[in-house]
């Protein structure tokens, strides 16, 4: 059954309100401030909507997050079952600093449809790529790129690739430069940096690299709609998280999972900017008015596109 369109609005307000209580906070140098303003909002914000919603990508687990955290209630409890993602702030140094790309995020399925997961890292891959077998985390760099290279018909020199710049990425990078790959590093904030491959405008042929498996879950359910290929790897690293991962129905602790692993079924996401960045312009306040965007994606209306706002603070 898909996801009642009505839901689109109010999941667009959740985020846009989310984003707006943080962008009071940027630049103060104060990321849990930022961070804490996002999170409030947005679990006010959901409380108001009519679901029986759960989240499943959150904030941490109930003794490390007081709010949104994993396994958490939210909405009214009138309507229908939901699995809830959130980063109410994606780029917490982002916002702090008041440097591009801070955005406050959502995803939302169908019960059951949405990975349940805890906050590791995750290795990721993703490509506008609609084939299978042409990108795979079991793959080396340089399969990776020659297929991508085939199946795009470019020339690796002419293939941008997305990673966040960390030294556990050094030999990636390594075996991009001895390819001749350009590679756009980022600080932070590897939601957007995945949503890069949705479109030509950005400039980014392949995302990958290790990051958050929050942010994960998050980019797959957008990407689902822009039909891109994505896959995922959690890293489960201390017994503290084999024992939650276990807990929490994962079985294989070194699966790969494809991205309808990850999402299936319908799927609406959101992303609001916060401070404006590649994906999106952030907030801005005017007098009393303020301006927002917001890329929107709802599965079964094949729905994907950046919604702009102005409304009275
Ligand atoms: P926060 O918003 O929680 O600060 O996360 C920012 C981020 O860059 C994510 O986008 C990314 O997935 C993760 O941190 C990478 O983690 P690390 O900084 O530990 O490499």
């Amino acid at each position: 059954m898909a996801i009642d369109p009505k839901y689109i609005n109010k999941l667009i307000s959740v985020t846009t309100k989310a984003a707006l209580a943080s962008f009071h906070l940027v630049g103060k140098k104060d990321k849990i401030a930022a961070d804490k303003a996002a999170v409030d909002k947005m679990r006010t914000e959901l409380n108001k909507i009519d679901i029986k919603g759960e989240i499943v990508i959150g904030e941490g687990e109930l003794d490390e997050a007081p709010m949104l955290y994993i396994g958490e209630k939210i909405g009214t409890m009138n309507g229908p079952e939901i699995d809830i993602a959130v980063d109410p702030l994606e780029g917490t140094n982002f916002a702090a600093y008041n440097l591009p790309g801070a955005l406050s995020v959502i995803a939302i399925a169908e019960k059951n449809n949405l990975f349940k997961a805890p906050e590791t890292y995750m290795e990721k891959i993703s490509a506008n790529v609609q084939e299978k077998g042409v990108i795979d985390l079991d793959y080396s760099i340089k399969k990776n790129i020659h297929n991508l290279s085939e199946y795009l018909n470019k020339k690796p020199e002419d293939i941008t690739a997305c990673i966040l710049d960390r030294p556990r990425h050094s030999s990636i990078i390594h075996e991009l430069n001895k390819l001749n790959v350009n590679i756009k590093l980022i600080t932070d904030g590897d939601v957007s940096g995945a949503l890069m491959v949705t479109d030509k405008k950005y400039k980014v042929d392949i995302f990958l690299g290790t990051g958050g498996g929050p942010e994960g879950v998050l980019a797959a359910a957008a990407l689902d709609t822009f039909d891109c290929s994505f896959q995922g790897r959690f890293i489960f690293v201390t017994d503290k998280d084999k024992t939650r991962a276990k807990n929490m129905g994962i079985k294989n602790l070194k699966q790969k999972y494809d991205l309808n692993e990850i999402v299936s079924g319908d799927s609406i996401f959101c992303a609001t900017g916060i401070t404006s960045g590649d994906l999106l312009k952030g907030i801005d306040i005017k007098n009393n008015d303020y301006t927002s965007e917001t890329l929107v994606t709802h599965k079964s209306s094949k729905l994907k596109k950046i919604i702009k706002y102005k409304e009275k603070i």
